[in-house]
């Protein structure tokens, strides 16, 4: 059977008077694509929230290899393995490609001044091994050669690269993807759906949220179905998305 990786026990969230997240049960398991689809405001990315710590759920469990989730901050369960990438990119524009992949990298000795001051030799070797990691996962996208170039100068599609690219520098068990297709397209499409479907081979359970349908029936195995904080259907990618209620509530016939 293969492993659950994160699984998700009745997770509930409210913002005000609205229902985001109505009693999630969810598991997504290692070396599997799970497409997570449904209309603008359905709570795709809050889901992504909830598990990655940036809002706390009202109620429920969230856990990683069976270890509990919902009460550690963000950063905790990024080091634990829970690596994301952005809706909206969240990148620094000024910086280069290499140092925002630096910033993303949650073990970078650059993060702790007690550790800067007091752990010379144990930092630049940290550094050295961050840095060696960032340029190799620069070197499977065909990006290597940007390393020192500003993200402002690169193109939109090689930007959510970058994003993806920073998400890469955490080896943990599970990896978040939130829209990593819109407005790319070409050979920034073509790497983006090969590095995933290598991340997934190398047994990482990824979760993708995209509207794109093709991007989403070439790489998943399963999908969900989400519609104002509930989870509608779910099941193998190619039945679900022939289904009645997404034609009806996601494609508007
Ligand atoms: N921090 C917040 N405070 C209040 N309301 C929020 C917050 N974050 C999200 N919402 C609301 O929760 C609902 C779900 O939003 P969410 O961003 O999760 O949708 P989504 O499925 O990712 O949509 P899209 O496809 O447009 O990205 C929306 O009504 C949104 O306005
Ligand atoms: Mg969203």
């Amino acid at each position: 059977m293969t492993k659950t990786v994160l699984s998700l026990k009745n997770v509930c969230k409210r913002f005000g008077g609205v229902v985001v997240a109505d009693r999630i049960d969810l598991e997504l398991h290692a070396g599997e694509v799970m497409g997570l689809i449904g209309p603008n405001g359905a709570g795709k990315t809050t889901l992504f929230n909830l598990i990655s710590g940036v809002v706390m759920p009202d109620e429920g469990e969230i856990a990683l290899a069976g270890r509990v989730l919902q009460t550690l901050p963000l950063y905790r369960r990024a080091r634990l393995g829970v690596a994301r990438t952005w809706q909206h990119m969240r990148l620094f524009g000024s910086m280069s490609v290499l140092e925002n992949m630096l910033v993303g990298a949650s073990n970078y000795p650059g993060e702790s001044l007690l550790r800067l001051v007091f752990a010379g030799k144990s930092v630049r070797e940290a550094e050295r091994a961050a840095r060696e990691h960032a340029m190799g996962v620069l070197e499977r996208m065909g990006m290597a050669s940007l390393a020192a170039t500003s993200v402002n100068d690169i193109t939109f599609g090689q930007q959510k690269l970058v994003g993806l690219a920073r998400a890469l520098m955490s080896d943990g068990p599970c990896l978040l993807l939130d829209e990593p297709m819109g407005g790319v397209e070409g050979s920034a499409y073509e790497t983006m759906r090969s590095i995933v479907r290598e991340e997934a081979e190398a047994g990482r359970a990824v979760c993708v949220v995209e509207h794109n349908v093709s991007f989403i029936r070439d790489l998943c195995s399963s999908a969900v179905f989400m519609v104002q904080g509930r989870i509608l259907e779910r099941g193998d990618v190619r039945t679900l998305l022939e289904s009645k209620a997404l034609a009806e509530l996601y494609f508007g016939k």
